[in-house]
């Protein structure tokens, strides 16, 4: 797997899923689904969407006992989904545990990634509320470096802290970032942006993508668009 898009499909139904996805009729897209798709649909549509072409990243963010995170791996894996991901605040003996229930017989298995913090935390209610009381930047790297040293693959970041993670973990960790814009863009909810350009220049392996592409007039128009300027190859 290579440089690519994966576009949010922050969607209620597989219904309304499907019916945005059947206006891509050259590229498949990677997608990326979440819990709200997820939980009102359960595993049929990651089936539906594998059989349709689509590699799937499926954004789960698990958390909780070593024990119950392997399990839970296991049948995830047998979903035969290309990315899957972990809360890294669960540490390192969860996330260690995670990747051996995600491993199957024959030795594959979907790329493993670890959100670090997340970005709706700040440095005021990471300290206050949970009594965490070094730099966020710090915070994230340590948790980007745990999740190398349990054999991860690569975190969910922003793109303005993958070059670091980069640094500190090495190029071939991969960092997956959202919070991208089109220069002309509307940025909604988002407050700390970057374009595709600029996220393939600072080295982001994957940008996530929702509203620009999905609220776009022309999704397929706008998709295309990020792929050449994140310079994509959806091998
Ligand atoms: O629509 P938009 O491009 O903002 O969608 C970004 C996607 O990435 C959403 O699915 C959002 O939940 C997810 N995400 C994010 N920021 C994070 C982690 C995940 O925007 N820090």
């Amino acid at each position: 797997m290579g440089k690519d898009v994966i576009v949010a499909c922050d969607f209620a139904s597989a219904e309304q899923t499907f019916a945005f996805l059947d206006q891509f009729t050259g590229r498949k897209p990677f997608v990326k689904i979440g819990m709200e798709l997820f939980y009102a649909e359960g595993p049929a549509v990651v089936r539906a969407l594998k059989a349709r072409g689509h590699k799937i990243f499926l954004d789960l963010k698990l958390h909780d006992i070593p024990n119950t995170v392997k399990k839970s791996m296991a049948v995830l894996s047998s979903l035969d989904v290309d990315i899957v991901n972990l809360h890294a605040g669960g540490t390192v003996n969860m996330m260690k545990a995670a990747l051996e229930g995600l491993t199957r017989p024959d030795g594959t298995r979907p790329l493993l990634i670890a959100v670090t913090m997340l970005t709706s935390t700040d440095q005021e209610s990471m300290e206050n509320d949970l009594l965490i009381k070094e730099p966020i930047a710090d915070v994230v790297l340590h948790y980007a470096k745990n999740a190398k040293k349990a054999g991860l693959d690569g975190v969910v970041c922003s793109p303005l802290e993958a070059g670091k993670v980069h640094e500190v973990c090495g190029n071939d960790f991969l960092t997956v970032t959202p919070g991208v814009r089109f220069a002309d863009g509307d940025k909604g909810d988002q407050k700390r942006v970057m374009t595709p350009a600029e996220a393939n220049r600072i080295g982001s392996d994957y940008i996530v993508v929702g509203r620009p592409i999905t609220a776009a007039a022309d999704p397929v128009a706008a998709y295309e668009r990020c792929m050449k300027e994140f310079g994509a190859n959806n091998n």
